[in-house]
């Protein structure tokens, strides 16, 4: 349950802000999600001291995203990367996250696994896929004969969004040169984008992850080199939906043909 309120004008309208937390605790609120109104509010719904907080996000953002670049030009692996990622200041996420979690797996392979987001294990282990959605990533790749060794797993995101909401817009936009430079490090031939937020990130389109997955798409990267793209459902959707994992298995199959046409 999201819910968003605005201290300032509670203050003003005499309500006791205390209460109404309490309140909140009560009902089963358990985190707090963020310091600004989510992109799914319309902007023109919205009251005008809330407008004037969005135009100031959308700046922050643009200095944020500059920053972002001009770090990741100064470095050249990983582990810098991660130096890097876990002293930036220009998302919010992190300061509610416990980990920066970074890509796992071998930053040699030739192949490319990205996610959305930390979960919660993943937050507090600080190693991307390790809860259930990763356990059952573990197992998709063994029926295909892979495994950590042979491939570098990450996310879109390398904090956990609280309580895991769905990742703002502004969010994604910082941290893509993160991905960006895992992307020109690893030089992977292959990426699968495991559901819709790492496909349509990567690909900047706003496709279903229905219509987009179990087909070969091309990314280009920043240095002009053409990686295979596919998409497929993301491990955790599998959980709640078991009845798609055929076509998961197929999209997988299918991994498994490349890799072997590739010399992966
Ligand atoms: N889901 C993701 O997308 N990434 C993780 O690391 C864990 C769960």
């Amino acid at each position: 349950m999201f819910i968003y309120f605005k201290l300032a004008s509670m203050s003003e309208e005499n309500i006791n802000v205390k209460e109404i937390l309490d309140f909140y605790i009560l009902s089963g609120v358990e985190e707090t999600c963020g310091d600004i109104a989510f992109s799914c509010v319309k902007k023109d719904v919205l009251p005008k001291a809330d407008r004037k907080i969005h135009s100031h996000l959308a700046f922050d953002t643009k200095e944020a995203l500059e920053s972002a670049y001009d770090l990741c030009d100064r470095v050249s692996s990983i582990d810098e990367l991660k130096t890097l990622v876990e002293n930036f200041e220009g998302c919010s996420l992190k300061t509610t996250a416990l980990s920066t979690v970074m890509g796992d797996g071998n930053p040699n392979a030739k192949l490319m696994f990205i996610g959305e987001a930390p979960g919660a294990d993943e937050d507090r282990i600080g190693r991307a896929f390790v809860g259930r959605s990763g356990q059952l990533l573990d197992k998709m790749l063994a029926s295909i004969g892979l495994n950590r060794e042979n491939c570098y797993i990450c996310n879109i995101l390398p904090w956990r969004p609280p309580g895991n909401r769905a990742p703002a817009d502004a969010e994604i936009a910082v941290c893509l040169p993160f991905l960006k430079k895992q992307i020109e490090i690893v030089q992977p031939d292959i990426i699968f984008a495991l559901g819709a937020v790492a496909v349509n990130t990567l690909l900047d389109n706003t496709d279903t992850i229905s219509k987009l997955r179990g087909k070969w798409m091309e990314y280009k990267t920043e240095n002009g080199k053409i990686v295979d793209v596919m998409a497929g459902y993301h491990p955790a959707y599998l959980l709640r939906t078991p009845a798609q994992k055929a076509k998961a298995w197929s999209d997988f199959l299918r991994l498994k043909k490349k890799m072997e046409q590739t010399t992966c």
